[in-house]
């Protein structure tokens, strides 16, 4: 199982120092098998520390280069940083990444044999139009992209359970996951609106894999609840 923070446009430096010394010790103290990965925003970047992998939210798909705003591989070795999310609803839906650009991270990026954390979802108006709609919208996302990629994890963020509280049901996890699982053998990560209230009920259905957290992991005390929630499901001890 894994269970990742999204730390997206919050904490600093400094903050995302003491957030890691705390999930660090938490992992180690409570023996914490649970895969931990954190993505801080860029000016926060670091070294992974042994139980947590430390990835970056975004990049751009060059070494370096003209690119104002960006930041490329150059900068994300400079941390030793060798994972990455690709085609997070924000970066589509709110800074505009079409469909092009997120497949030229993913390619760039494999080809320097990058962990790719790849990002899918529908919006409210395509789940509305019905469970096929939502399918021919995934596999759209995921057109071009090499499902059999050594190092590919998928996420399922519905856009509208993003931010929400709302959490999509279990039925519509369920459905989609096992479609999803029905092309592709990856690892796949529910998230929107996962929390430790929703996280037992979540983390043992059937072809989840792990969760992408943003709200409720930004603060470490919650993101460590959440890691002990799915090792606990991982061990068989319940939720
Ligand atoms: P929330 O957990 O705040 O809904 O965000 C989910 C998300 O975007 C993780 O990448």
């Amino acid at each position: 199982m894994i269970v990742a923070a999204n730390l997206k446009a919050n904490h600093t430096r400094s903050s995302v120092k003491s957030y890691l010394d705390a999930v660090s010790s938490f992992i180690g103290e409570n023996d914490i098998k649970t895969r931990a990965v954190v993505f801080p925003p860029a000016t926060a970047l670091c070294p992974s520390r042994g139980n947590i992998t430390v990835g970056a939210q975004n990049a751009w798909a060059a070494e370096n280069g003209s690119f104002t705003g960006e930041i490329g591989s150059e900068q994300l070795d400079e941390f030793g940083i060798r994972t990455l999310l690709v085609g997070h609803s924000e970066r589509r839906h709110i800074m505009g990444e079409g469909l092009d650009t997120t497949k030229r991270k993913f390619d760039f990026f494999a080809e320097q044999e990058y962990e790719i954390f790849f990002c899918v979802g529908e919006p409210i108006e395509i789940k509305e139009a019905g469970f096929d709609a939502v399918m021919t919208y995934i596999e759209r996302q995921l057109d071009g992209v090499d499902l059999n990629y050594s190092r590919l994890i998928l996420a399922y963020e519905p856009v509208w359970a993003i931010g929400t509280g709302k959490a999509a049901t279990s039925g519509d996890i369920l459905s989609v996951h096992s479609a999803i699982k029905g092309f592709c053998d990856k690892p796949l990560l529910y998230g929107g609106s996962v929390k430790i209230e929703n996280a037992g009920e979540i983390l043992s259905l059937e072809g989840v894999d792990g969760a992408l957290v943003g709200t409720a992991s930004w603060i470490s005390d919650r993101f460590c609840a959440l890691l002990n929630i799915a090792d606990n499901i991982e061990k068989g001890l319940g939720q």
